[in-house]
């Protein structure tokens, strides 16, 4: 890994309309990317992605849900470098980034369905490591991070498709308030230590390499009881889906347009999902129809799966639309692709969801 390169930085005076000039730097271009949670769902394929357009990448991951697997082909680029470690081991993250440019950061503990059984785990997963991801940045005198965060810190919007700039959200599940502290913590590093902050809000996401969620686990139980399928809340739950390569494609359409110019305002926020929803049951549907399979319904009733699911989400997207990005596949497309590769990589399942097969 070659460190950031001198010749791309450089040093100009921008107009700004409200203030006057202002003195930009920008330190130097996407070249050099630490991405955590590397082997994980969106990660990997985020590595893959970035290798594939001539970027040189550091992958940060401590396996706890990412796959080897995952990262094979990324290995055999000369341009990959995977690191094993902790985020909350600041010491090997902050020495595990130095060189590069910018950081995404996705590492996590994804799962928002699990927050009351562990409350510590969202607060330290994804809020004391962004701290600790922003800290080992700050050593290095590293300033663009990209953050994962998710549709779930609007908890139950009132305003439907949900814009980023909708009222301020009431939390209803430790993994959204986890996710909202640390997208606080990017805010407040931009505006003390000249961050540039890129906060990326998803939808669920669907596709290559997806090791949770409803299609996950819909999928493992109709392999093992093909006949009935226990479905959580009533299914008319309404939500929004994007297929991963979609996700992707959006983030790097800003990630690329930032580095041209420093961020406008310190932190941009982006809601990432596609422009419709759907209901649980279309989705049942879809996989049932795929599998050719007729089971059984049953439904554990009520209008949601558990505390804290939003029986309704469909994120506003015309930020987003305005970069000029759009999403290439429909939520049924990204629900029959997800199957379609747990069909061909059933080693998965055992691998995220315990005995079973
Ligand atoms: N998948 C979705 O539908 C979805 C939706 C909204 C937001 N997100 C966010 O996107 C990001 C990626 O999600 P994903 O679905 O790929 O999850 P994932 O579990 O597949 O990936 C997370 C990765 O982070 C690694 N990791 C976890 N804790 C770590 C730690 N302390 N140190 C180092 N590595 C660690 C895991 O081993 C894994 O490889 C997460 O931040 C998640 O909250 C995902």
């Amino acid at each position: 890994m070659r460190g950031p390169k001198a010749d791309a930085i450089e040093t100009r005076l921008d107009a700004e309309p409200e203030s006057g000039l202002r003195l930009v730097i920008v330190r130097d271009r996407l070249e050099n990317i630490f991405v955590t949670g590397a082997a994980g769902f969106i990660g990997s394929n985020l590595v893959d992605v970035l290798l594939s357009r001539g970027k040189r990448v550091v992958g940060w991951d401590n396996f706890s849900t990412g796959q080897a697997e995952f990262l094979r082909a990324a290995e055999k680029q000369p341009g990959f470098q995977l690191r094993r470690g902790d985020n909350l081991d600041p010491p090997a993250l902050t020495s595990a980034m130095a060189g590069c440019d910018t950081v995404f950061h996705l590492a996590a503990n994804a799962d928002v369905r699990f927050g009351l059984e562990q409350p510590k785990k969202d607060l330290e997963q994804n809020t004391l490591a962004t701290f600790n991801v922003l800290e080992a940045m700050r050593a290095n005198s590293l300033k663009r991070i990209a953050f994962a965060s998710t549709g779930s810190i609007y908890g139950e919007a009132r305003v439907v498709p949900t814009p980023e700039d909708a009222p301020f959200p009431i939390q209803t599940s430790l993994y959204g308030a986890s996710k909202l502290a640390g997208e606080s913590l990017i805010q407040a590093y931009c505006e003390g230590f000249g961050f540039e902050g890129y906060v990326f809000r998803f939808v669920s996401i669907l596709g290559e390499r997806y090791t949770h969620g409803h299609v996950f686990d819909f999928y493992r139980q109709l392999l093992e009881h093909p006949d009935h399928l226990h479905v959580l809340g009533d299914g008319t739950q309404r939500k929004s889906y994007l297929y991963v390569q979609d996700c992707i494609a959006a983030m790097l359409s800003v990630m690329e347009q930032a580095t041209a110019r420093a961020a406008r305002h310190r932190v941009e926020i982006y809601n990432l999902g596609a422009d419709e929803f759907c209901h649980l049951k279309d989705s049942i549907q879809w996989i049932c129809d795929y599998l050719r399979l007729t089971p059984r319904l049953e439904f554990s009733g009520g209008d949601r799966g558990w505390v804290g699911d939003n029986p309704f989400i469909f994120l506003a997207t015309k930020k987003i639309q305005a970069a000029g990005w759009k999403p290439r596949l429909n939520i049924r497309e990204g629900v029959l692709k997800t199957v379609e590769w747990l069909e061909k990589n059933r080693w998965v399942l055992q691998r995220r969801g315990g005995p079973g097969l």
